[in-house]
C-alpha cells in the first residue's frame, strides 16, 4: 500500500490591509478548480487560546508581549495539531492566514528578540513549503483598514508598530520566503502570487 504523499503547505503572511485574506480565497479556489483538495485555515485559530487574544484585542486593553506571546503560542500547538498536520499527512495543500512569521514580526515589533522568536518557531513547529509575505506600505495598508470600516482590532494595528512588523518581515532571509509586492489591483496581485508558486513549488495556477 502506498502512503499518501504529504501536502504542501503555504502561508500567508502581512500586515494588516495587505490583502492576505482576499488573495487566499482567490488562490483557493483556483487550486480547487485545477483538482486539489485544499484546507483553507488562519490564526489566531479558534481554540479557547485564540478566543482569549480575540477578546484582549477587541477590548482594547493590551496584555504584555511575553502573555501575548504565550497565547499565540498556545494556539498555533493546537492549530497545527487539529488542522495543519492532519490535512498535510492527507496530501492536501493548506492554505494558511498567518502563521509563526507573524509572531516573530508583530511580538517582535513589541520588543521580544525577533530573532529568537524565529528560532524557537523553527524548531517547535512544521516549516511551511512557502511564505508568501504581502508587502504594502503601512500607510496604504491602514487606509484600506479604514476602507473597510477601520480596525476591528485597534491592539495590534498602530501604525508605528506596524511600521516596526514590517521592519522584521524585510529583515527575513529565510528561503522559504517570498516577497509580493501587494500593490495594485487585486488581479495583478494574483498573478505574482501565481508567479511566486510556479517558481518556488513548480505549481502552476
Ligand atoms: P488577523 O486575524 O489577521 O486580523 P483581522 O481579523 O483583524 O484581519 O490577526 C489578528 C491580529 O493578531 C493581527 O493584527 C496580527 C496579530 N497577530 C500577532 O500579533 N501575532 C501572531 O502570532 C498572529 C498569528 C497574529
Amino acid at each position: 500500500m502506498n502512503a499518501t504523499a504529504r501536502g504542501l503547505f503555504v502561508v500567508f503572511e502581512g500586515l494588516d490591509g495587505s490583502g492576505k485574506t482576499t488573495q487566499l480565497e482567490r488562490l483557493a479556489a483556483r487550486l480547487e478548480a485545477a483538482g486539489h483538495a485544499v484546507t483553507r485555515t488562519r490564526e489566531p485559530y479558534d481554540c479557547e487560546a485564540g478566543r482569549r487574544i480575540r477578546a484582549m484585542a477587541q477590548s482594547g486593553e493590551a496584555v504584555s508581549a511575553e502573555q501575548e506571546l504565550a497565547w499565540f503560542w498556545e494556539q498555533r500547538e493546537e492549530h497545527v495539531r487539529e488542522v495543519i498536520e492532519p490535512a498535510l499527512a492527507d496530501g492536501r495543500i493548506v492554505l494558511c492566514d498567518r502563521y509563526y512569521l507573524s509572531t516573530v514580526a508583530y511580538q517582535g515589533a513589541r520588543g521580544l528578540d525577533a530573532g529568537r522568536l524565529l528560532a524557537d518557531s523553527e524548531a517547535a513547529f512544521p516549516l511551511p513549503d512557502l511564505v508568501l509575505w504581502l508587502d504594502l506600505p503601512v500607510t496604504e495598508g491602514l487606509t484600506r483598514v479604514d476602507d473597510r470600516g477601520g480596525p476591528a482590532e485597534p491592539v495590534f494595528e498602530d501604525a508605528e508598530r506596524l511600521e516596526a512588523a514590517r521592519g522584521v518581515y524585510a529583515s527575513l532571509t529565510m528561503s522559504y520566503l517570498a516577497r509580493v509586492d501587494a500593490a495594485g489591483d487585486p488581479d495583478e496581485v494574483a498573478k505574482r502570487i501565481a508567479d511566486a508558486l510556479r517558481e518556488r513549488l513548480g505549481l502552476v495556477v
